[in-house]
């Protein structure tokens, strides 16, 4: 009997790094990934662009907004009745929220998808995860250097001049939120990292591009897959980044 694969759930995978990690997990035949997405209709043609590929493992779409309890409840509802288990969390979705007219709209926009988000979602897909029998199971928060503070105040930091408030400040939220779970989780077996990707071209902001020197999506993911897999077990808690660690 073929061994069950490892039950995925990736938050805004449409796009970015979020999708490059559906790409990469697909890659192997021992993952069914739940891609979630906001929008329905991004989300299947995702789908059906990942299935085009003909990879090894498996994909379904979950219409999942971090900021909407109602599809989020939904969403573990679908997990629930159809898996019974979830093995491996990633909260990615996030937003620059840099658009907004004001500097509340701003902050209002960014913690809600970057920190409440992740915070009510594994508060709700907490009892899937405690379901599952993996050795594998985990919660990986996807963060920025940008919220750790200590780098915040180092002139010598490559993003010192960017001011960015309201995403610095709710990745911050998001580390402490990530504290929290750790307390919560790890006494239960389930594994809780923060992971920052480095600066790379997606559609987070117009100057996540090549043109600016953001890294290809391709070579961001794959240390987070090292992650997802266990490579970095053995470190202390914190936030990893591809070549090591930020301070908090
Ligand atoms: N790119 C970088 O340089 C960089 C650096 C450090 C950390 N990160 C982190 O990496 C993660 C992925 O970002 P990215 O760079 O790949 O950006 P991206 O291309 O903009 O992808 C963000 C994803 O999140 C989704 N999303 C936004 N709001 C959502 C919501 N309310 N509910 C569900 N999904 C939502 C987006 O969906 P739509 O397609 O519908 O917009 C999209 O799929 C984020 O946590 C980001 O903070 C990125």
């Amino acid at each position: 009997m073929a061994a069950a694969k490892t039950l995925v759930l990736v938050t805004g995978a449409t796009s970015g790094i979020g999708f490059e990690l559906a790409a990469q997990l697909l890659a192997k035949d021992t993952y069914h990934v739940l891609l979630g997405a906001r929008s329905p209709e991004k989300g299947l043609a995702a789908v059906e662009t990942l299935r085009a590929r003909n990879l090894p493992g498996t994909v379904e779409m979950l219409h999942l907004d971090v900021t909407s309890d109602a599809t989020i409840e939904a969403a573990a509802q679908y997990v629930q009745q159809t898996h019974g288990h979830l093995d491996i969390l990633v909260n990615n979705a996030a937003v620059s929220a840099m658009t907004h007219p004001s500097l509340r709209e701003q902050m209002r926009a960014a913690f809600d998808a970057n920190a409440t988000g992740p915070a009510v979602v594994t508060s709700i897909f907490g009892p899937l995860l405690q379901q599952s029998t993996a050795a594998s199971r985990r919660i990986i928060n996807v963060t920025s250097g940008a919220g750790s503070i200590e780098r915040r105040l180092d002139p010598a930091s490559l993003i010192y001049q960017v001011q960015q408030v309201q995403y610095r400040a709710s990745k911050t939220a998001l580390h402490m939120v990530s504290a929290c779970q750790l307390v919560e989780y790890q006494p239960l077996g389930i594994r809780v990292f923060l992971y920052d990707p480095g600066f790379t071209q997606s559609n987070l902001g117009p100057h996540n591009t090549e043109a600016n020197g953001a890294r290809a999506v391709a070579d961001s993911v794959s240390p987070l897959m090292a992650v997802l897999e266990g490579e970095r077990d053995g470190e202390k808690e914190g936030i990893l980044h591809n070549t090591g660690r930020y301070p908090w």
